[in-house]
């Protein structure tokens, strides 16, 4: 069993559990392929048409200005919805102007507006003061009740405080998953749901955290439409890439139901989805996309695959010992690397559970570095590649030596590395759900 985990640890976040090493290697790595390529390629694709969200054909000044006017609009916005807050208020204040049992209410409400007001600005301490004035319990499902009910609060904001690591705070984003009701909706309307009630936060580990905690409640609810709660999560990140894939102006390229249905083969535990099934969902996000709250352009897509660094270097071959030059992607604890920037498909993917990076001296090659496994000689890498039939097949380095084009760029790099694998953010996390796993009930 631990050998499955440390493998699953490696994913991206697509992490099949309890499952066999063979499916992990013949379903598992497919399917994150497939996910990976299309957000990768939807995100080159909306850099390479508009360098960011600016059109090309802009010049400087007028993307400085266009920049400003944006900005403005911003801040007008967000006057707009000061002031209206506060005629609210104050309308609200005339209105109880009465007897005392209606002034005590009045103070009340208004110390609740202030505890609104202290929660958007900064969660925590809005959360503490609420507590501190009677206004609200110290339990996790109070606040998770609050945050649901989500009356004059920032959807930044909930999704800051769900998404801290505290132990307190994932015992709320349980609460409040717990309060969302998704039986008998199908997973699109249970996305729709679920993202609506709060903004997704940007990193990684976070959004991990709240989609499994989606999936699992998700599978709760609806017992028997997945085999588990992992297949849940892939289909709802594949759903996401979808919505940005059919709605997103800058993605030309757009799937039909037959490549939607076909990316999703064997992510079952193994086994297809029903065919019925995944028409309707992608029917579901064809006739109405997803909405965020607080949109700012920058879709889950576009979060999820925002890569540490990425560039050109130069890798020694594991067999053939040949010098490609190859366009790596640091994310996610993984390291990717592409033959050409655009492709969609990566040659292979390197995760970084478990090695270490030293810089090394070659006869060949300047500025070069290698990944190895400390201790440990001969034990090959666990990684994969890409044949050229397009056959994924596990790779066979027992270290992988990479020549970067200058010092500083060597020096950035192996930083980068260092800092992605240090931070291994799937070990702890696999811990504590093992634990979880075993002291709850499979459903
Ligand atoms: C919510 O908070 C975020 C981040 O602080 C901010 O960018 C956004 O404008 C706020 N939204 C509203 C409606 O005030
Ligand atoms: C879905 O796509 C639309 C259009 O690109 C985008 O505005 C929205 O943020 C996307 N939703 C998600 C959840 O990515
Ligand atoms: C990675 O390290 C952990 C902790 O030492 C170990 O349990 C696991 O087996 C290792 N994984 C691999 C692939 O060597
Ligand atoms: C890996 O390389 C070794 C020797 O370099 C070779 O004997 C072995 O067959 C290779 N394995 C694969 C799967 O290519």
């Amino acid at each position: 069993m631990d050998e499955d985990d440390s493998y699953v640890a490696f994913a991206i976040r697509i992490r099949i559990f309890r499952v066999n090493f063979n499916i992990v290697l013949s379903v598992t790595l497919p399917v994150k392929l497939l996910l990976l390529r299309q957000g990768l390629y939807i995100r080159r694709m909306m850099l390479n048409d508009y360098g960011g969200k600016v059109p090309s054909d802009l010049t400087a000044e007028e993307r400085q200005e266009l920049e400003n006017i944006r900005r403005r609009k911003q801040e007008l916005l967000a006057d707009i919805q000061r002031l209206k807050d506060e005629i609210a208020e104050v309308a609200n204040e005339i209105e109880n102007l009465g007897s005392t049992e209606e002034r005590k209410n009045m103070q009340r409400n208004k110390q609740v507006a202030m505890g609104r007001k202290k929660f958007n600005m900064d969660p925590k301490k809005g959360i503490q003061f609420l507590i501190e004035n009677d206004l609200l319990k110290n339990t996790c499902e109070d606040i998770a009740q609050f945050l649901y009910k989500g009356e004059g609060l920032n959807k930044t904001a909930i999704g800051d405080y769900l998404g801290e690591r505290d132990e307190f705070n994932i015992q709320v984003l349980h609460a409040f998953v717990e309060l969302h009701e998704f039986t008998d909706l199908n997973l699109v309307q249970a996305l729709r749901q679920f993202l609506w009630s709060f903004r997704l936060p940007g990193e990684a580990q976070k959004i991990d955290r709240m989609m499994e905690a989606f999936a699992q409640r998700y599978c709760q609810c609806n017992h028997g439409v997945f085999q588990s709660t992992d297949t849940c999560y892939v289909l709802s990140f594949a759903i996401i890439m979808l919505n940005t894939s059919l709605h997103n102006p800058n993605v030309k390229d757009k799937p039909t139901v037959e490549r939607f249905i076909a990316m999703n083969r064997g992510i079952n535990d193994g086994g297809d989805l029903p065919e019925e099934l995944l028409r309707n969902l992608y029917e579901s996000i064809k006739n109405e996309p997803f909405k965020i709250p607080e949109d700012d352009g920058n879709d889950l897509t576009h979060t999820f695959f925002n890569p540490d660094r990425e560039g050109w270097l130069l890798k020694l071959g594991g067999r053939v010992k040949t010098w490609k030059r190859r366009w790596f992607i640091l994310t996610d604890n993984c390291l990717y690397y592409f033959e050409y920037t655009t492709d969609k498909e990566p040659r292979g993917i390197i995760p970084l559970e478990n090695l270490s990076i030293r810089e090394v001296e070659d006869s060949k090659k300047p500025n070069c570095f290698e990944l190895y496994i400390p201790d440990n000689k001969d034990q090959v890498i666990k990684a994969c590649k890409t044949e050229a039939d397009g056959r994924v097949v596990e790779g066979n380095h027992t270290v992988y030596r990479i020549s970067a084009p200058t010092p500083e760029e060597k020096e950035d790099w192996i930083k980068c590395i260092k800092a992605a694998i240090s931070r291994d953010p799937f070990y702890e996390m696999l811990a504590a759900r093992k634990k979880k796993v075993s002291s709850t009930k499979r459903h």
